[in-house]
């Protein structure tokens, strides 16, 4: 007889994984089915994140600025460097080497939390009405891998496939010369002219990796504002520091009609308006990452055959408590709308979690920080002053630069803000927008504050530790009620 499960959860990336352990934790039978393999075609835990997203690209982001800062910026401290040099391959094993003790310890935490770890690819074949579950329906699940083909019953079922990269038919990738997020983490040199298609997050990401070690980095961005997610001001910061300082080439507003890829190189073709009236360029590159957003991962799932609801762009269908159209059968992270972020895939697999086990789950996605690693860091949670200017909503704003803070400048790293925008009528915060070193760090003071419904006030009277980053964002709590101390 096919083993029962209390629950199967399909995908283990950081909303599986972790939804399945907080499963083991409540004592529910749990099974955690992933096809991810690693380049050895051994099963590896984790998923995007840990494979081939969040780990390995902070591992090169860090790598590549210790290099910058023994490049450009020793200097200042009274350091020399002679003969300073980079070796690729070994900057690539380190990232490989915390990716594989992340995925193994993955495996770990499923044998500590008594959770089966199923390797293959799940399909959902079907349901059977059971005594054994009062009346609800039990799943079935398919498990292909290679000629092997398993079945698993479920009581209940959580859905964490993921995400994969949007693909341009223009542009195939071949993770040799033109590269996806997967190919712009394991180049073994660094190339001579790197060309980006899309300026997003891994756009700014990869590209500051490789510019760092070298590379001439040209991003062509089809939207004419420059990361149009974040606050404007920020955006505006951030282009003017890639550009001036880091030496990215950003290029926005373009389409692009062509690319060419032959032995010698890639030739990428675009005109220089989305419309594409402009003048036609041609940008000459040894390399092309192709990054333009990520697409929910639903292909193979079973989805049509058991009627589980898609919206028109292809994510599954959830309420807030991330259920599906039918009976027990759960949706998180990037499969489902919101932010495709790792923080966010996880809680929802708690709250899925928690939410089978009969607790209310819950995930706040009101609160969600947004991180991009480059240099300076950008982090914001909550709205910007485009969006509360869109919906009328009167605010006031406080705002302090990190050149007036004495911890930044020990750093040496004085570029950026911090801008907090607090309801005019009750001072609740209702935005926090950095740009700066380590905002990664100090964002989770903005996002606590506004879980616990904190007033810019509340911020002002708290002690911040001197000198300190975090002073920066109890000056600019104080600059809404234009009473910042040092400036
Ligand atoms: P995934 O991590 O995509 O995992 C899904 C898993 O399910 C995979 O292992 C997949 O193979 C498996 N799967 C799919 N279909 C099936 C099936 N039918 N049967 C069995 N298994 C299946 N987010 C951050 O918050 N911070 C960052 O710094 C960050 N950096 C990133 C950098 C890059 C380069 C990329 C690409 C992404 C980054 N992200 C980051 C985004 C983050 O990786 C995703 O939001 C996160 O991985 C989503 O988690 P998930 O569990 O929903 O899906
Ligand atoms: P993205 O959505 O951040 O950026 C894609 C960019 O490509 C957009 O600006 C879009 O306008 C542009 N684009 C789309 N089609 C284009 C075309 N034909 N020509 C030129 N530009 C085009 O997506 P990205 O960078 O692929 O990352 C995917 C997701 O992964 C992110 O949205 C984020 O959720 C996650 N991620 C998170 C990170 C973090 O938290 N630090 C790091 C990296 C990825």
């Amino acid at each position: 007889m096919t083993q029962l499960f209390d629950v199967a959860v399909i995908g283990a990336g950081p909303g599986g994984y972790v939804a399945a352990i907080r499963c083991g934790q409540l004592g529910l039978n749990t099974v955690c089915i992933d096809d991810w393999k690693n380049p050895e075609g051994k099963p590896s835990l984790g998923g995007t994140c840990l494979n081939v997203g969040c780990i390995p690209s902070k591992a090169l982001l860090e790598s590549s600025e210790n290099y910058e800062r023994a490049a450009r910026k020793f200097a200042a401290h009274g350091i020399t460097v002679n003969g300073l040099s980079v070796d690729v391959p070994v900057m690539i094993s380190r990232k490989d080497k915390i990716v594989s003790n992340f995925t193994g310890g993955v495996a770990m935490l499923f044998r500590k939390n008594k959770v089966t770890s199923m390797n293959g690819r799940a399909a959902l074949t079907g349901s059977e009405n059971a005594n054994e579950n009062q009346g609800n329906p039990i799943w079935n699940i398919e498990v292909k891998d290679g000629d092997q083909v398993n079945a698993v019953r479920a009581k209940n079922v959580i859905i964490a496939t993921g995400s994969v990269p949007r693909v341009l038919s223009f542009a195939s990738v071949d993770n040799e010369r033109i590269l996806d997020n997967t190919g712009a983490l394991a180049l073994k040199e660094v190339p001579k002219r790197l060309g980006v298609i899309g300026g997003g997050v891994i756009g700014l990401e990869m590209g500051s990796v490789w510019r760092r070690l070298g590379a001439e980095v040209t991003i062509l961005e089809a939207l004419p504002q420059f990361l149009a997610a974040a606050d404007e001001q920020v955006a505006k910061e951030a282009r003017k520091i890639f550009t001036r300082e880091s030496g990215l080439v950003i290029k926005t507003g373009v389409k692009i009609s062509e690319v060419n890829a032959t032995a010698e190189g890639i030739t990428v073709a675009y005109a220089d308006s989305p419309a594409g009236e402009g003048n036609v360029q041609k940008l000459e590159v040894d390399k092309l990452i192709v990054a333009v957003g990520r697409t929910p991962s639903t292909a193979g799932l079973g989805a049509e055959s058991v009627g589980l609801k898609l919206d028109d762009r292809g994510f599954i269908e959830v309420d807030s408590a991330c259920r599906t159209n039918l009976p027990n059968v759960y949706a998180v992270g990037d499969v489902v709308r919101g932010p495709m972020l790792a923080h966010k895939a996880s809680e929802e697999g708690v709250a899925a979690a928690e939410t089978i086990a009969g607790r209310r789950g819950h995930a706040n996605l009101d609160t969600i920080p947004w991180v991009i690693y480059t240099s300076p860091e950008i982090a914001w949670v909550g709205k910007t002053e485009q969006e509360l200017k869109a919906a009328g909503v009167e605010y006031r704003v406080g705002q302090f630069p990190f050149m007036a803070n004495g911890r930044a400048r020990a750093l040496g790293e004085t570029a950026g803000f911090v801008k907090m925008l607090a309801d005019t009528a009750t001072d609740r915060i209702l935005g926090v927008h950095m740009i700066g070193p380590y905002v990664s760090e100090l964002i989770s003071e903005a996002v606590v504050a506004m879980e616990f419904g904190a007033t810019s006030e509340d911020i002002a009277r708290i002690v911040h530790a001197h000198p300190s980053l975090s002073e920066v964002v109890h000056e600019a709590a104080l600059a809404v009620d234009k009473r910042a101390i040092h400036i």
